[in-house]
């Protein structure tokens, strides 16, 4: 049984295949504490682990005081109060904000239940404890969800948090999951980036005090990713300890790594409580969204299969889906085009075999520039006589797919839908809410508004060939209100608009179930677990520049299948950063992930137009071994400054994958080994 609790020693013990996790009971009050998660062990009789008879420090002479008690127990779900001045998972707005969590009582089951309105891990082959938490004072109950999976070493986490009381209670914290470590001279990974420049490495070591990556942006950010890594210092890429924790959720999060004054480690993560409060009636629950926690001994590689592994299998529903080489509008002509530009770029991608043309922004409403039309979902056939359905007509004809590029979630100022409904657009009553990128963000808390612009896309998607939808958000949340709920409630905006949002991509991908959905938010602002559960792949980034998108594939291969990640050979120079790449290493730096192209393919010399079959060519024969395979980073130009190098092995270890990467020569010329990792020692490839 990869669950089960051992009475005598009051341990819950939660195997994978290579980890244990296990907490117990504490106290004749059962608090419940955190007692070991690492490498598997075969004992479950270490609750001598919580340390329950140490005294914590000098001047207090007795252990058994509550506060120094709460100052040091390492919680499993802590609250806020008594002496728990470290980070809490819980507080509320009543009582001093003070809970106290008792175990109450415990159930094991097959299976994993979905967590309603959230993305959410799923499967078959796991189990799930769910251990019940209890405050006598305010009857708040806390359900805490594990579910282990016997083909991955991933851990899931949620709470739910249940009002059993008689009078309402405001949640002004209420995070997914917290865990509580020794300090083995841990480095703390975080990534971090801004527009253009996502998800890059960041690796220092533990410091005292804490330590966060964090969103308050409404989206989980170019800035912040919703992770965190602790390793020892000494792990690299194929040895060493690591833990990460993921967060499925795609708005305000906070990640952070607590170092205390007894050299101990509470890392958590969850919604970020700042701003954040929910109102629980009697009888009513909170669900938190979920964590996914990973404990690898083979260095920061073994933790990045794990957790592709996991995302393949898990959570991503279109996993399976087909993944079309592309030819994208959007750097081949922006805002300019018409119905014959469009053709032409489908008979160019006809030409060399490339499978689907997405036609980017501005074939709808008015929209000749940023500035106008979104909200008004409605082809413009000025641009595109006979509309979408025309086009794509055509394009079948010469075998080519069709894609179109949405913004749902705004509204800009110049548009039908902001004239006849301006309320729908997020703002405080009384301020002048923030232009971004010309565009206010669709109050999508209520339901009326989802509607709207549900029955618009869904008609677009109706009425023509499309195969394929690339759904875009291009700016942060800033005038976070609401007239849907009262002022007192406002706290619940951010997080609403979140589970406004699922809502909206799940009607989607039920109602067009053939369609592949790629997610994007100005390139990478909200390349997250949570939006991976809607649709298999995401645009990586706006910037397709090939030295700067090694930077950025790496710290997104970290955590996310490279099945997942949109690269694209884009124009040259580069129209992010002027840089002047061969367009041969584009494509190898674009081949690893979703494969397209991002110009205008007739602009090319004929030498590079030449490439571009074999490029498709090995797309198709590479492409599955690094989308499905198990990946190794052997070699980082972020470190080395000179050159990148990373490989995938089929899961039967029967083919093997290398793309090589040289940015800059060396001082001495001579060719370099590279150490490839995952084959069969005894085959010969
Ligand atoms: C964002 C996306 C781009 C492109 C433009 C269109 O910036 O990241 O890929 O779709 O919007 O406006």
């Amino acid at each position: 049984m990869p669950i089960s609790y051992n009475e005598q020693e009051r341990i819950f013990r939660l195997d994978t295949p290579r980890t244990t996790y296990l907490c117990g009971l504490a106290g004749s009050e059962n608090f419940l504490g955190h007692v070991y998660y690492g490498p598997r062990v075969p004992d479950d009789n270490m609750g001598y682990l919580l340390r329950l008879e140490e005294r914590p420090f000098t001047p207090d002479g007795n252990p058994g005081e509550r506060a120094s008690f709460y100052d040091c127990f390492p919680f499993e779900y802590p609250a806020w109060g008594g002496g728990n001045f470290r980070q809490p998972c819980l507080r509320t707005a009543q009582g001093g904000g003070s809970c106290e969590l008792f175990y109450d009582s415990h159930r094991v089951f097959p299976g994993k239940p979905p967590l309603e309105g959230l993305p959410a891990a799923y499967g078959e082959n796991c189990s799930t404890l769910e251990i019940v938490l209890r405050d006598p004072v305010s009857d708040i109950k806390v359900h805490l969800l594990y579910t282990v999976f016997e083909d991955v070493d991933v851990i899931t986490r949620s709470a739910r948090v249940e009002n059993g009381g008689s009078a309402a209670v405001d949640l002004t914290a209420a995070l997914s999951a917290s865990l509580e470590l020794d300090n083995e001279d841990f480095d703390l990974i975080t990534l971090h980036g801004s527009w253009a420049r996502e998800q890059t490495i960041d690796r220092r070591p533990l410091a005292s005090g804490k330590q966060a990556a964090f969103s308050l942006r409404g989206i989980s950010s170019h800035q912040f990713h919703p992770f965190l890594a602790l390793c020892e210092h000494s792990a690299a890429q194929e040895h060493g300890l690591v833990y990460g924790m993921s967060f499925i959720y795609s708005g305000n999060f906070l990640a952070q790594a607590e170092l205390d004054q007894f050299n101990k480690v509470r890392a958590v993560l969850g919604i970020h409580p700042d701003g954040f409060s929910w109102r629980l009636e009697p009888g009513a629950s909170f669900q938190t969204p979920e964590a996914a926690l990973v404990c690898s001994g083979e260095g920061l590689g073994g933790m990045s299969r794990a957790y592709h592994d996991f995302f393949r299998r898990h959570l991503i529903r279109g996993q399976s889906k087909r993944r079309p080489t592309l030819l994208n509008s959007w750097e081949a002509c922006y805002f300019d085009f018409d119905h014959d530009r469009l053709l032409h770029l489908g008979q160019e991608a006809a030409k060399y075999g490339v499978e689907l043309l997405v036609v980017d922004d501005g074939w709808f409403g008015r929209r000749e520039d940023a500035n106008s039309s979104l909200g008004d979902w409605r082809v413009n056939e000025e641009k595109l006589p006979g509309g979408l359905k025309h086009l794509g007509e055509e394009l079948a004809e010469l075998g080519v797919d069709l894609g179109v590029w949405m913004e749902p979630e705004m509204i800009s100022p110049d548009s039908e839908l902001y004239r006849a409904h301006p309320d729908y657009a997020m703002a405080i009553p009384g301020r002048t809410p923030s232009l971004a990128r010309d565009q206010y963000v669709l109050d999508l808390t209520r339901r009326e508004v989802r509607d709207c612009v549900y029955e618009q896309i869904s008609a677009v998607l109706r009425s023509a060939p499309i195969s394929y939808v690339k759904w875009d958000m291009n700016r942060p949340l800033t005038d976070v209100y609401s007239p849907s709920l009262p002022r007192s409630r406002q706290g619940e905006t951010a997080h609403r608009y979140v589970l406004g949002l699922y809502e909206l991509q799940e009607r989607l991908v039920t109602d067009f179930p053939d369609i592949l959905l790629e997610n994007c938010c100005s390139g990478g602002g909200r390349f997250d677990p949570g939006m991976l559960y809607y649709s298999p792949q995401i645009w990586t980034s706006d910037n397709a520049e090939a030295v700067d998108r090694l930077v950025i594939q790496e710290g997104t291969s970290l955590i996310y299948p490279l099945s997942a990640m949109g690269a694209h050979v884009a124009a040259c120079p580069s129209h992010v950063n002027g840089r002047i790449t061969p367009f041969q290493v584009r494509g190898r730096v674009s081949l690893p992930g979703c494969f397209g192209y991002e110009l205008d393919l007739d602009k090319l010399s004929p030498e590079e137009q030449a490439l571009i079959p074999g490029q498709l060519e090995e797309y198709r024969r590479c492409g599955p071994i690094f989308r499905g395979g198990d990946c190794y980073r052997l070699a980082s130009y972020r470190e080395n400054g000179a050159y990148d190098a990373i490989m995938a092995v089929t899961k039967d270890k029967s083919a093997a994958v290398v793309s090589f990467v040289q940015v800059r020569s060396r001082a001495y010329r001579r060719s370099l080994r590279l150490k490839l990792a995952g084959l069969e020692e005894s085959a010969l490839y």
